[in-house]
């Protein structure tokens, strides 16, 4: 695939990022991934504005327009088959000349951009749709969840365990009990027909994906939203679950530690609100 790296576009083999690059010695970056559908972006400007925020909060002084990002994009779409994509940014605070914890003065940060593609976007259909399995597990990762940062260990070492019992995801819960995010996705409950989503706080990543579905159902007005608090018990007697991000869209999960969730069917609400979704998305 071809792929941006510096200002360049080139083979994925050609790119070469030098081992000194604090991305690779710290996880010191800040990523974002973007849907892109035979060429359309989805939640482009929100992507960008997050991406921006995670960059002053970790204080690399970065700034390309949101017109050069989209230039990027939109060259890394056409140039690898502008089908379904994510769109992958990364920039990194740079290759100092040598390893030091204190951030380099005058180092020029790394800018790393590919597609890689992704599933198609999941059928509104109960009947059609492939449903999600997960596991849970306490949340061990850092308290500032809500920087979307290259440093992933404590996010992989989470979503392997989920894996390891045979599930695609991994719902987290803090020392509380309550529910906080998956390992790379946010975590919805439905009960009584109203959705429930954990508040954005330090403890999630504030999802595109979560942002748009919220705005889109409040918008239309037929399923009521809330923002709150979600606790485990509520997760496990939910009548439906749903996760969400950039390459799932907004996804059933049929059984949660090996216990159907509601009836082990995927949910009425779900198939609603991935419909509203796919009709309103762009
Ligand atoms: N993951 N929470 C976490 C921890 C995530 O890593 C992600 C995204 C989300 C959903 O955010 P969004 O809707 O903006 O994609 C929530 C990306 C896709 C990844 O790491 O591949």
């Amino acid at each position: 695939s071809i792929v941006y790296l510096n200002g360049e576009y080139l083979p994925m083999e050609e790119a070469k990022i030098s081992p000194m690059d604090r991305g690779f010695l710290f996880g010191d970056g800040i990523y974002e991934v973007i849907p892109s559908y035979n060429g359309k972006l989805v939640g482009f400007g929100p992507h960008i504005d997050r991406m921006n925020d995670g960059l002053s909060a970790i204080d690399i002084k970065f700034d390309y327009s949101h017109d050069q990002w989209r230039d990027i994009a939109t060259q890394l779409s056409e140039k690898n088959g502008a089908g379904n994509l994510g769109i992958y940014f990364h920039v990194s605070r740079g290759a100092d000349s040598k390893r030091n914890h204190a951030y380099p003065d005058n180092v020029p940060a790394t800018v790393f951009a590919f597609s890689f593609e992704i599933p198609p976007e999941p059928i509104a259909n109960r009947n059609q749709v492939k449903p999600y399995k997960v596991s849970t597990t306490q949340d061990l990762r850092w308290k500032r969840c809500n920087i979307k940062s290259t440093a992933l260990l404590g996010n992989v070492m989470h979503y392997q365990h989920g894996h390891s019992e045979g599930n695609g995801e991994t719902i987290l819960y803090n020392e509380r009990g309550e529910m906080t995010e998956g390992s790379a996705v946010n975590a919805y409950i439905v009960k009584d027909g109203k959705v429930i989503t954990s508040p954005l706080d330090e403890q999630i990543l504030p999802g595109i994906t979560r942002l748009i579905l919220l705005d889109i159902l409040r918008k239309d007005g037929s399923i009521p939203v809330e923002e709150r608090v979600v606790t485990m018990d509520e997760l496990r007697t939910a009548d439906e679950v749903w996760i969400s991000s950039s390459s799932k869209e907004v996804a059933p999960v049929i059984e949660v530690d090996g216990q159907p969730v509601g009836d082990g069917s995927v949910g009425e609400v779900w198939e609603k609100a991935q419909s509203l979704f796919t009709a309103n998305k762009y």
